[in-house]
């Protein structure tokens, strides 16, 4: 059995652990061979291939990004892409692909199955917003990182008697926002599920500053969209090859805003790229690893078109198909935590 693997879309931590876990129990207990695919999808339409061996990824378990490179390239748009990956499957003589990614990479993973390419995916993202798993490995890093630089800025924010607007990922959802904002202790949360009132926004920080708490934190998710907007808020209008416009820049937007409208001074934040840099933490080696092992499981019982998963805290399986059918938004319930401490 000869294994392509890959990782595409933006990296996160646990994707080397991932890959690991895979090539570890596919090569110990099933005797298959690795190919590493270079840069996602871009490296089976340009045949960038490699072998992988027990020695490539020995060492990797702790370090973030992906050894194999990434990229966001889409095989069904570029004009003779998926003639070239289909000709480049069958040159590398690969029986089954790995793909490790998020919504993008996966619904890939998903339109090759069903032209009958043998595929299975593991779910990766910072933003924990893919449908037919509990948790995605990424997110617990991203969410730790978060919440330091919250109890950070929260320790300035108090000298100062400042508004500190903290933006962090998720382009669709709000989980990072939601879980950084929690336990990170926020007093304003706003996410892409809930649009948005600056109003709103501004007359509960003038509230809290009445109550005598003269500082206040309030974390954005860069997709968070303003109810008197009808785009995103961003400083760019680049998209990438799945259409996705490059976010940022909500967090400016509101800072100034509730400036004006308190008269507070306010400081803004970027987090950005920083949540998804750097070493997993022990949960998302973990879960990277269960998934790798459960992947490796999966094809040895010729079981393709599924997506690893967890549910509770067992590791399952879903179809490809379910998984990228929508989004994994913000449990409500979840969101209702976190307001109980807004204001
Ligand atoms: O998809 C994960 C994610 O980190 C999003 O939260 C963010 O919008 C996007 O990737 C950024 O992508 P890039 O690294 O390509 O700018």
């Amino acid at each position: 059995m000869r294994v392509g693997i890959l990782t595409g879309g933006g990296d996160c931590p646990g994707l080397n652990a991932a890959i690991r876990a895979v090539v570890r129990k596919g090569f110990d207990a099933y005797g298959y061979d690795f190919l590493g695919i270079r840069n996602g999808w871009a490296g089976l339409i340009e045949g960038q291939v490699e072998p992988v061996s027990l020695y490539s990824v020995s060492g990797i378990l702790n370090r973030g990004g992906t050894f194999l490179g990434t990229s966001r390239t889409n095989p069904f748009k570029g004009q003779g892409a998926l003639e070239r990956l289909k000709e480049n499957v069958k040159k590398y003589e690969l029986n089954v692909i790995v793909a490790i990614g998020g919504e993008d990479t996966l619904g890939v993973a998903q339109r090759l199955f069903e032209i009958g390419i043998p595929t299975v995916g593991i779910p990766k993202t910072i933003d924990n917003d893919l449908a037919g798993t509990d948790y995605t490995f990424g997110f617990d890093t991203a969410v730790s990182i978060a919440t330091e630089a919250i109890d950070r800025l929260h320790t300035t924010a108090e000298s100062h008697q400042r508004v500190m607007v903290v933006e962090v990922m998720g382009r669709h959802t709000g989980w990072i926002a939601v879980a950084s904002g929690i336990a990170g202790g926020a007093d304003c949360i706003l996410i892409p599920e809930i649009p948005f009132s600056i109003d709103d926004v501004s007359n509960l920080i003038i509230k809290r500053h009445k109550k005598g708490k003269n500082f206040s934190i309030v974390v954005v998710a860069e997709g968070a969209k303003a109810k008197e907007q009808k785009d995103y808020i961003t400083q760019s209008k680049k998209v990438d090859d799945f259409g996705h416009i490059i976010l940022g820049g909500v967090g400016d937007w509101i800072g100034k805003r509730i400036e004006e409208k308190t008269g507070l001074e306010t400081r803004v934040t970027i987090l950005g790229h920083i949540q998804r840099g750097g070493s997993p933490t022990a949960y998302d080696r973990i879960l990277a690893t269960r998934f790798g092992i459960k992947a490796a499981d999966l094809i040895h019982q010729k079981k393709f078109g599924l997506m690893v998963s967890l549910k509770g805290n067992t590791v399952d399986s879903v179809t490809l198909a379910e998984a990228v059918v929508k989004t994994k938004t913000v449990d409500l319930k979840f969101y209702e935590i976190a307001k109980v401490f807004f204001g």
